[in-house]
């Protein structure tokens, strides 16, 4: 019996999420809430004939308070989307768009901590290096905070990096089975995939220009999907994809299954040696960091470290870090001391 919400339920990532949490035979209850729309999503998905009920909720009459009781994950993509031109959430627009989304997100961790302070939550809310921290300080003044139980979903790095990988290996079939690690955080340079401890080599021949240019296409794939739409807003369906991904197996591994993994962005004292291990491979006392981490019934069970690197990807964690721990701070400095 899993009871599963999505909070911004009726967005561009929302209603395909739901679309793909509604069709995970584990779910049990669906809850959706927006601050629009979402009865009409619910009585739509209502209809597919899989085991979740699903029921919409909106603000008024404690809709978030109803939706989050008895809550077992809650997925967050409520927010708003970049633009084109406006290349990272962090750089443009700055205060507009990180104000209103740490708003939304600090509002929404704030009905959880009360209503649902056990659930595992999962951010998808960008920028997901402040957001992750803005619901972890929220959840620390309501004395709630687990944080084996707080992911940011970096998955779509992960998916991308996946596909980017199979393309250059020409054969698309292998997408799904292509594995690489990318860690860091969620935003251009913080975002860093691990190319040689992929799960499928990378072909001999790929020359230094070639490794640079996939890299970079890792890090910046959200610009093509922004530019594209061309006004229309930002990666929807194959965030909604990697967002269900996720959420599929944290609910596996929560379930007791063995031997689930996958890259996201923790708070690092969620790992039972407080990622002492990981802290010293990267040289700087960072709070959190994506990395791969290991799952169990808890949530976290362990958050591995980075492993052997090439120079180039040490040169590329090393570019990381300075903006993470700005990133951090942002979020932090957000509730701790809000302007
Ligand atoms: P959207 O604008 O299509 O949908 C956002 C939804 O949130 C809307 O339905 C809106 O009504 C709802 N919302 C706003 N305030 C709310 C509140 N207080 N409570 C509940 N719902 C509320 O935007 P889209 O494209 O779905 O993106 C959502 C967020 O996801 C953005 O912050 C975006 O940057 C982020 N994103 C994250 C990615 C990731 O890899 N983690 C990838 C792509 C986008």
């Amino acid at each position: 019996m899993v009871k599963a919400v999505v909070l911004g339920a009726a967005g561009g990532i929302g209603q395909p999420l739901s679309l793909l949490l509604k069709a995970n035979p584990l779910i049990t209850e669906l809850g959706l809430f927006d601050i629009v729309n979402t009865p009409g999503v619910a009585a739509d998905l209502s209809h597919i004939s899989t085991p979740a009920k699903v029921v919409g909720y909106l603000p008024p009459d404690d809709g978030l308070k109803k939706v989050l009781t008895n809550a077992d994950v809650v997925v967050i993509p409520a927010g708003v989307p970049r633009k084109p031109g406006e290349l990272i959430v962090m750089v443009t627009r700055r205060d507009d768009l990180f104000k209103i989304n740490a708003g939304i997100v600090r509002d929404l961790a704030t009905g959880i901590a009360t209503a649902a302070p056990k659930a595992f939550i999962l951010v998808i809310s960008n920028p997901v290096n402040s957001t992750v921290p803005i619901v972890a300080e929220v959840l620390k003044k309501h004395g709630v905070f687990d944080p084996k139980r707080l992911f940011g979903v970096t998955t779509l790095d992960v998916v991308r990096a996946s596909t980017f990988v199979a393309e250059i290996l020409g054969d698309l079939s292998l997408s799904k089975s292509v594995a690489v690690p990318v860690v860091g955080g969620h935003s251009g340079v913080t975002i860093v995939p691990l190319l040689s401890q992929s799960s499928h080599p990378l072909p001999a021949n790929l020359t230094t220009d070639q490794y640079e240019a996939l890299v970079k296409r890792i890090q910046f794939g959200g610009d093509e999907v922004v530019k594209a739409k061309d006004g229309a807003g930002s990666a929807t369906l194959s965030m909604a994809y990697a967002g269900a991904e996720f959420a599929a197996k944290l609910i596996r591994a929560i379930g007791g299954e063995k031997g689930v993994s996958a890259p996201t962005f923790v708070n690092l004292s969620a790992d039972p040696s407080g990622g002492e291990a990981l802290k010293k491979e990267l040289g700087q006392d960072l709070d959190y960091f994506s990395t791969v981490v290991e799952l169990g019934p808890e949530g976290v069970a362990k958050i591995n470290t980075l492993g052997s690197l090439t120079d180039a990807e040490t040169a590329l964690v090393k570019a990381a870090i300075p903006e993470l721990a700005t990133n951090i701070q942002t979020g932090v400095s957000f509730i701790a001391s809000p302007k």
